[in-house]
């Protein structure tokens, strides 16, 4: 039986979990989380401490050479649906689908890879990972295209209809725009340089977009670093999370609107920011105006936008990152999210390990499971 094989081999993966029954998949005989690894800190083996908040995955995803058990904005729950091995049977090639039209993207143009990154980003922030992102505006939809963080500036939608129509050939109504989104945010990492990790999958479409919870749960990029943290939490993710994940800006570029105000008028009084290095500045001065050049764009890591890397938190030491949220990570000084900047910097391979953690982490923020859901047949429309 298909799912008894499933489970048989994530035993030898892991074998000290038990595993339950799924409640989201009752045929399919798969859960795990919960409270694996719940207590206690260090739980990524290269040494990034985790102070307070229940955890879910613990060592689990570090040694397994796999995944974190979910439970993100599922606490105590001890059940999860989403599984590595979720389309092995429905739709095995899903993702070399999904790596050739990447393959073909980024060749085209590096910048793709950020761009869908980023977009799993902004569909997880608002009510889960579940395509609300991808949505257009209709009768009874008001787009999550049209918030504040990302009208003119979210992009990568060809991508993922050129993938999803390849999919829908392949496997009808199978894979959701969910998990193309996550899958796609993977392979724009790796194809950039950066990890693999092992992907959860089997998260389900919704039904409904949410604009206001796009401009309020996304943060702005002068948040302070209380506001990015509190925004973070809000997600059932910690302040490692967020330190690692902010290191997405290691590839992409921001326009010069995001950035201005760092440049011009920091704090209400005229004055730049003073956190910021004095040649990256001027330089900054001259691609980002006072008046106009709103839309010119910089990149986020200068020293190797298209490269996946460590040199993001580099930078941030150098006083050269380009958004206020980046720089605060540092500057904020509270909490250890200094500390992280400084690992993170020094030692590129624990940036990469806990970025895999986090990416796993963010990705299963309050997924539909089960019958909740759909999956649709045009990432643009509900069916
Ligand atoms: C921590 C809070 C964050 C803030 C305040 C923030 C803010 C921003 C802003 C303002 C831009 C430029 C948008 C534009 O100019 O149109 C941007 C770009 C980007 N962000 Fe973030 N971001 C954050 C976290 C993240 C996370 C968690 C990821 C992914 C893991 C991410 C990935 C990216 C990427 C890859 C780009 C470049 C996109 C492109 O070139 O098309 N960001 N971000
Ligand atoms: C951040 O930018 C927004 C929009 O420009 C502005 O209304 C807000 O006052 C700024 N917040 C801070 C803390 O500077």
């Amino acid at each position: 039986m298909a799912s008894l094989k499933i489970v048989c081999s994530l035993m030898v993966i892991i074998g000290s979990l038990s595993f339950t029954p799924s409640r989201a998949f009752p045929g399919f005989n798969f859960g795990w989380g919960g409270g694996v690894g719940q207590t206690g800190g260090g739980y990524t083996g290269g040494g990034v401490g985790q102070t307070g908040g229940g955890y879910n995955g613990g060592g689990v995803g570090q040694t397994g050479g796999g995944y974190n058990g979910g439970g993100v904005g599922q606490t105590g729950g001890g059940y999860y649906g989403l599984s590595p091995a979720f389309y092995q049977y429905s739709c095995p090639q899903a993702n070399d689908i999904v790596m050739s039209v990447l393959e073909k993207a980024i060749a085209k143009e590096p910048r793709m890879a950020a761009s869908l990154l980023r977009l799993h980003f902004h569909d997880c922030f608002v009510q889960g990972c579940d395509a609300s992102i991808l949505l257009d505006d209709s009768a009874t939809i008001a787009s999550e295209k049209n918030s504040g963080p990302n009208k003119n500036s979210i992009r990568g939608f060809e991508v993922i209809d050129e993938i999803k129509a390849r999919l829908e050939e392949a496997c009808p109504q199978t894979v959701s725009c969910a998990d193309i989104l996550a899958l796609s945010a993977r392979g724009s990492t790796v194809l950039s340089g950066g990890p693999d990790w092992e992907l959860p999958l089997g998260r389900r479409d919704s039904k409904t977009a949410s604009l206001s919870g796009s401009n309020t749960n996304i943060p702005a990029p002068n948040s302070t670093i209380q506001n990015l943290i509190a925004l973070f939490n809000r997600q059932g993710l910690s302040v490692v999370d967020l330190v690692a994940l902010s290191g997405g800006h290691t590839i992409g570029v921001a326009r010069c609107t995001t950035f201005k105000q760092r440049l011009y008028n920091q704090n209400g009084n005229n004055l730049p920011d003073a956190t910021l290095e004095r040649t990256y500045y001027n330089g900054l001065k001259t691609a980002c105006p006072r008046t106009g050049g709103d839309n010119n764009i910089s990149p986020l890591d200068f020293a190797s936008p298209d490269k996946f890397d460590n040199t993001y938190f580099k930078l941030i030491l150098w006083g050269k990152g380009l958004l206020s949220s980046d720089e605060v990570l540092l500057t904020g000084n509270v909490g250890n999210t200094v500390q992280l900047v400084k690992s993170f910097a020094q030692d590129e391979g624990l940036f990469f390990r806990q970025f895999a953690t986090s990416m796993v982490r963010m990705g299963n923020v309050s997924p539909l499971l089960g019958f909740n859901g759909e999956i649709r047949t045009n990432c643009h429309l509900v069916n």
